[in-house]
């Protein structure tokens, strides 16, 4: 049977657990042997080297999986190896030292109610390396993993392209140094890789939507409900920095579900010095006809067109000064990013994790390795390596775009 690992990486987001849990699931139910990777792509490189790690799974039944003693259905006992395990960084009570391990049907029981990812991410630094990925790949032929699902944002995915690409040499180092049989060089010759998107910001290309997204922005609006009744209470104005990155989806639709009076986002930078009357005078207007409260949502990559970040203490500054408003900064945090998932972040992830197996199953050598999308409320397969560089490419065009602005502002000669 195949051999399935997921993983999660980069920064958590709500949906991450029920990714895993239809992965496993629907593996599961196709005949494969499933696995997860603790802590993200570091796991992937720390393996399961610790010498003493099979004594210390604990009860006879843990160590009965640990030797291969279960059959397709295993059964740890409604997930508690794995919560237990992904309590520290260490690896917990039971999982010390094992960062790939065999999982079952039970395992992942009740996870699309979790936030967070139970499995544990992290931004690994060493898989960056040539050394780090050389390990990892050593460390899943040990346990004969063939095929590998990564949720997490566009680095992570972008990690995944490489390693894929870069797999077949990896191999051959791996054989050449004698580390692997011939067997499991012929065996192993090929990496099958899925991506989904796990991310808060909604920033991906070629998806209309990011697993996390929703829930992020869920949390932001019940925030903003909360701070409306006492900024009406107090007739004052808030103003209130969001997640997202360089991407301005998280403000700009909290701004339209929460009535918001001014929303600043990367992708649509102010006039340096000119936003400030602007703000002030959409912001009088809606005094004058009787608005108790106001509310300006700053983005966190939020900037002007001569990419002067725009800060949210300055904005309340401004509010205070030409105003005389009373005005309260709140900056929202991980209070966003954390949390159980709402129905929408549990759907995406189900449905997209049974795509990402059937991807894996059906994937040859020859054929790209995919990320899973939506589009237009249809479940997608696009070929990954196109929608990383599609998001890179957008990232460009905007920053360029702002570049040549700012020149332009800067020096009236200046032309493309
Ligand atoms: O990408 C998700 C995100 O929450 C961004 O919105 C934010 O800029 C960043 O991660 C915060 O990262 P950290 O986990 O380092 O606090």
């Amino acid at each position: 049977p195949m051999k399935l690992a997921v993983l999660t990486s980069g920064g958590d987001s709500a949906g991450m657990n029920a990714v895993v849990r239809a992965v496993v699931k629907t593996a599961i139910l196709k005949g494969c042997e499933t696995y997860v990777v603790r802590e993200g792509y570091e796991g992937l490189v720390r393996g399961n080297n610790t010498p003493s790690s099979d004594k210390n799974l604990g009860s006879p039944r843990h160590q009965a999986a640990a030797e291969g003693g279960f059959a397709q259905n295993l059964r740890f006992g409604d997930g508690e190896l794995l919560k237990d395990g992904t309590g520290d960084h260490q690896g917990g009570r039971t999982l010390k030292g094992r960062y790939i391990v065999r999982v079952g049907w039970d395992d992942v029981r009740g996870w699309f109610a979790e936030g967070g990812t139970l499995i544990g991410t992290a931004r690994s630094t060493t898989f960056r390396t040539p050394e780090g990925r050389l390990t990892a790949a050593h460390n899943m032929i040990k346990e004969g993993i063939d095929a590998l699902c990564v949720c997490g944002g566009d680095g992570s995915l972008t990690g995944a392209d490489v390693f894929r690409s870069e797999w077949p040499k990896l191999v051959e180092q791996l054989r050449a140094q004698g580390k692997i049989t011939e067997e499991q060089t012929a065996k192993h010759a090929h990496l099958r890789i899925v991506g989904l998107v796990g991310s808060i910001d909604n920033d991906m290309s070629m998806t209309d939507l990011t697993i996390g997204a929703p829930t992020a922005l869920h949390r932001i609006c019940e925030s903003i409900d909360n701070i409306n009744s006492t900024a009406f209470s107090h007739s004052r104005a808030f103003v209130l920095e969001v997640m997202g990155r360089h991407c301005g989806w998280l403000a700009l639709m909290a701004g339209v579900a929460c009535g918001a009076d001014f929303i600043f986002i990367p992708e649509n930078p102010p006039e340096a010095g000119k936003w400030e009357d602007e703000m002030c005078n959409m912001i009088q207007s809606h005094r004058d006809v009787g608005k108790r409260k106001t509310i300006v949502i700053v983005a966190e990559g939020a900037h002007d067109a001569s990419l002067q970040p725009i800060r949210a203490e300055y904005v309340k500054d401004v509010l205070s000064e030409r105003l005389g408003l009373d005005t309260r900064v709140t900056t929202l945090g991980h209070t966003q990013r954390g949390g159980r998932p709402c129905a929408i972040d549990r759907i995406l992830p189900t449905l997209q994790g049974i795509e990402a197996v059937e991807a894996l199953l059906v994937a040859t050598p020859e054929s790209p390795s995919y990320m899973i999308g939506i589009s237009e409320n249809k479940i997608t397969r696009v070929p990954l390596m196109e929608a990383v560089e599609m998001t890179r490419s957008v990232a460009t065009a905007i920053s360029e775009k702002d570049f040549k602005r700012a020149m332009s502002l800067r020096d009236p000669e200046f032309s493309e």
